[in-house]
């Protein structure tokens, strides 16, 4: 059922819970990750990539998940991640996505406030909006191995700047940088939970985790705590998708190019590391 994100994840917040976010290329894992949302009895975000929804097929995968939320048992949002075009947002929008995160992070911090003001200006008072402050580090689409190209460096979000930065973008949720990468990490990581307490205690609107993968369950259950209320995977889902592929592959070709069969494995990696995160981020 259609939700505002704001909403399912601050009611998210008062049970003491957080919701998680997953980023979907394709309908596969959507249906996957509503079904465990489903099977979980909990709400759920599906999050679309701004280099999905910047093509004709990306705007049609968002109207079909349009579709899927409506029709799901649970409450379900579409957002629009880490968006800085215009036109991407609105086309997004148009097509169904119920919120966009208007990220400015990587621009200086007068021009990250002016892309979100800019954004509502063109978005309307009914798309929900989050905004990131503190640039994170490493690629969303692609994760390199550890031993390579691993994302060693994060960035850090100044918690002075979060009432200012809040107050005069009229943000409704807030992403943090403290310590997490998209991506795959270097080394064990470090979350800043002093940094984050810091902000927890200048805003009230709920803050938001990127990067999740590769950070420990047992740090993540700490983070509704700490009024983080979205937490946002994408390289676990699709590594343990491609794994299952990649094993399931050649059996699948030897028995007769099955590729429904190989759909059906495809759906289940993705169904279970959505269910567990759900199970993980639920008090
Ligand atoms: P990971 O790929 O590190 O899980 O990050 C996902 C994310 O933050 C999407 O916005």
């Amino acid at each position: 059922m259609r939700t505002r994100l704001d909403h399912l994840v601050t009611t998210a917040l008062q049970q003491g819970s957080a919701v998680p976010a997953f980023t979907c290329y394709d309908f596969t894992t959507a249906l996957a990750v509503v079904g465990a949302a489903e099977d979980a009895g909990r709400g759920v975000i599906l999050l679309v990539a701004p280099k999905t929804a910047a093509t004709p097929n990306g705007l049609r995968l968002i109207a079909a998940l349009r579709g899927l939320a409506d029709a799901a048992c649970v409450p379900v949002a579409i957002q629009l991640d880490h968006a800085s075009d215009p036109d991407v947002m609105a086309d997004a929008v148009a097509a169904g996505a119920d919120s966009v995160l208007a990220d400015g992070s990587s621009l200086p911090y007068e021009d990250n406030i002016a892309l979100v003001v800019a954004a509502r200006a063109l978005l309307g008072a009914d798309v929900v909006l989050e905004a990131e402050l503190g640039g994170l580090a490493g690629d969303e689409d692609r994760a390199f191995g550890a031993d390579s190209a691993g994302v060693a460096v994060a960035g850090l979000t100044d918690s002075a700047q979060v009432e200012d930065f809040v107050a005069r973008t009229g943000a409704q949720l807030l992403a943090v940088a403290v310590g997490n990468v998209h991506g795959k990490y270097k080394r064990e990581p470090q979350l800043r939970w002093d940094v984050l307490q810091d902000i927890a205690v200048r805003t009230h609107i709920p803050l938001v985790l990127h990067g999740a993968s590769g950070i420990p369950a047992g740090e993540l259950v700490k983070a509704a705590a700490m009024n983080v209320g979205k937490v946002n995977f994408n390289t676990e889902l699709r590594t343990g998708v491609l794994s299952t592929l990649q094993e399931q592959l050649p059996g699948h070709r030897a028995d007769g190019e099955n590729l429904q069969g190989l759909l059906g494995h495809w759906n289940s990696s993705a169904r279970e590391f959505a269910g567990s995160a759900l199970g993980m981020l639920t008090r």
